[in-house]
């Protein structure tokens, strides 16, 4: 038997399997009361979110071979070989190989950089790194998106407790990410949190809509004011990503790949993502 045509099939749901009326009904209310409401094809149908399901368990499969294996001494480009083999063995794909032109498998950010490191086999991890690895994975035409923080052997407490707000900062998100609550939520709860702490929050990247592609929208923006943005509707599917720096806000692009980005000051930056599918009755962690 032939392969059926999956990204075909993936937006087939959207005709066979419409949104519940009291959502529609809901959503018109929210419109009428002049909130920003998801387009249609936001709201995640049954069978897309089973694929989403599936596409983020292999996902969390990657990020737990990665921490097996990662340690001191270890290249960028040995986890890289890791996340490909994994995948591929499991019939999927890297979302992030390729994608606008990204030479790698995986981003892989350690210390100051914020996000979107390249492996390479000439940066090797060190004893007191923290490092993040961001892994995408499409299975299907469905993607899961999610990434964690590895502190390298002895990690100093400055480092750890950076590490440790910033996964706060993620559950805090999560926590407002309700149904009917709007994206501005998540953001004001994240920022709060991370400048109680004496922390900065990255403005220029942020979560965003995923499922069907890699990047849809919303973006999620890390900071915000309550009640402000998109509503949440049930059956969309974010990430929440936060990047939270131990010094200032400011990041800068590496002029020679154009990718990496870092912190402008040098110091510590750190960032956790899980994939979240917005329910009822509150959320579910896809990539868990
Ligand atoms: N995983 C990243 C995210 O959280 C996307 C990386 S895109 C790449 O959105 F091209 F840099 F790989
Ligand atoms: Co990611
Ligand atoms: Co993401």
């Amino acid at each position: 038997m032939s392969e059926p045509n999956y990204d075909e099939l993936k937006l087939s749901y959207f005709k066979t399997e419409p949104i519940p009326e009291h959502i529609r009904q809901r959503m018109e209310e929210c419109r009428k009361r002049g909130m920003i409401i998801p387009d249609e094809t936001l709201i995640k149908r049954p069978s897309q979110i089973e694929g989403i399901r599936k596409a983020s368990e292999l996902n969390t499969g990657v990020l737990d071979e990665v921490q097996k294996y990662i340690r001191d001494g270890m290249t960028t480009q040995e986890i890289d070989d890791i996340v490909a083999n994994f995948t591929a063995a499991h019939g999927a794909t890297c979302a992030d190989f390729h994608y606008e032109g990204f030479p790698k498998h995986v981003c892989i950010s350690i210390n100051d950089e914020v996000c979107h490191g390249i492996p390479s086999r000439f940066r090797r991890l060190h004893d007191g790194d923290i490092v993040n690895v961001d892994v995408t994975t499409q299975y299907h035409g469905y993607y899961g998106d999610a990434s964690r923080m590895y502190m390298i052997g002895q990690v100093s407490e400055e480092r750890r407790r950076l590490v440790e707000a910033t996964k706060k900062c993620l559950d805090l998100g999560q926590a407002a990410a309700q149904p009917w609550a709007t994206v501005g939520d998540i953001g004001y709860a994240i920022q709060k949190y991370a400048r109680s702490m004496g922390y900065t929050v990255v403005r220029e990247l942020g979560g965003h809509g995923v499922g069907l592609d890699l990047h849809e929208d919303p973006f999620i923006s890390h900071v915000g004011k309550p009640h402000t943005g998109m509503v949440l509707v049930p059956g969309m599917v974010i990430t929440i990503e936060p990047m939270i720096n131990a010094g200032k806000a400011a990041v800068v692009i590496d002029p020679y790949n154009e990718w990496t980005i870092s912190t402008k000051d040098g110091k510590d930056s750190a960032q956790w993502e899980h994939t979240f599918l917005i329910t009822e009755t509150g959320n579910e962690i896809m990539t868990a």
